[in-house]
């Protein structure tokens, strides 16, 4: 297996536009995860999951549940991961796509966290990138759906929250022991180059910001996916340069 990058951060700092700009510059087999329930990156992306004939794991947790009803004595773990690979991975020639899902019943997030928790090993074996794009906020920590990273990427807007913000990952990373190789921080589309300081003076390693990129805004207000962006993008050259950075990429492929 290769490398497992996180992207995490407050809501709307452009973690789901990291990912899916990072897709486009790392290196092939790849995985995307999206682990937010709103699932916007797969809009992103340019993803039709139903029209491709797959479904989110809660989608599919909730049909399986529902076949289950008065059955016993088989292997779950072996029907769930089959279930997993079958129903739940999109395969693409460029990268292939998985999704926690929004899920349409009363109730935590618990069973379709275990369900990728659980299959992360067995699913992310093949790929030498693995990307997965978290809901905002810190939860996704809490429930420890990964707790063996390389690269923690925390996409930061210019404010006081997002300085405090860093403080709270590396508490929650530390108590709750969730690993990682590398904690990078990026600034978001907002940072002007004056208020970078706030960032490299924070002790914590800063790569850079993202670019604000016009087209970026248009792309995702008309749902129209990133992978089309071209490849002058603002954004995209940013996201290329935090990579190399990070070593992720070749400095000669930017
Ligand atoms: N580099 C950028 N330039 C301009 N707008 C951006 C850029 N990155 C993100 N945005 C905008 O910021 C908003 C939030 O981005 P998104 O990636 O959905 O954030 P998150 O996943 O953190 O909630 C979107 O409207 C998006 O178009
Ligand atoms: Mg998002």
């Amino acid at each position: 297996m290769g490398d497992v990058i996180v992207c995490t951060g407050r809501g709307g700092t452009g973690k789901s536009t990291f990912a899916a700009l990072a897709s486009r510059c790392l290196n092939s087999p790849k995985l995307l995860i999206d682990m937010d329930p709103d699932e916007s990156l797969a809009d992103m992306l340019g993803i039709d999951l139903e029209a491709n004939g797959k479904k989110t794991i809660s989608a599919m947790l909730y049909e399986f549940a529902r076949e289950r009803v008065g059955r016993s004595g088989y292997n779950v773990f072996s029907e769930l991961l089959s279930r997993v690979l079958d129903d739940c991975l999109y395969r693409d020639g460029g990268f292939d796509f998985i999704s926690l899902g929004t899920k349409f019943a009363v109730g935590c997030y618990c069973a379709p966290d275990a369900v990728l928790k659980d299959f992360m090993p067995t699913v992310v074996q093949d790929y030498e990138e693995v990307i997965l794009d978290s809901p905002a906020g810190l939860e996704h920590f809490n429930r420890k759906v990964v707790v063996d990273i390389d690269d923690l990427f925390v996409i930061l807007d210019p404010s006081e929250k997002s300085v405090k913000h860093i403080r709270r990952v590396l508490d929650i990373a530390k108590e709750l022991r969730v690993n990682y190789h590398h904690l990078y921080l990026v600034g978001n589309y907002k940072f002007t180059e004056e208020t970078e300081e706030y960032l490299r003076s924070s002790g914590e390693t800063y790569l850079a910001r993202i670019e604000y990129d016009p087209e970026v805004k248009e792309y995702n207000l008309k749902g129209k996916p990133l992978l089309e962006l071209s490849e002058n993008s603002p954004a995209l050259q940013s996201v290329k340069e935090i990579l190399a950075k990070a070593g992720l990429i070749h400095k000669g492929a930017v």
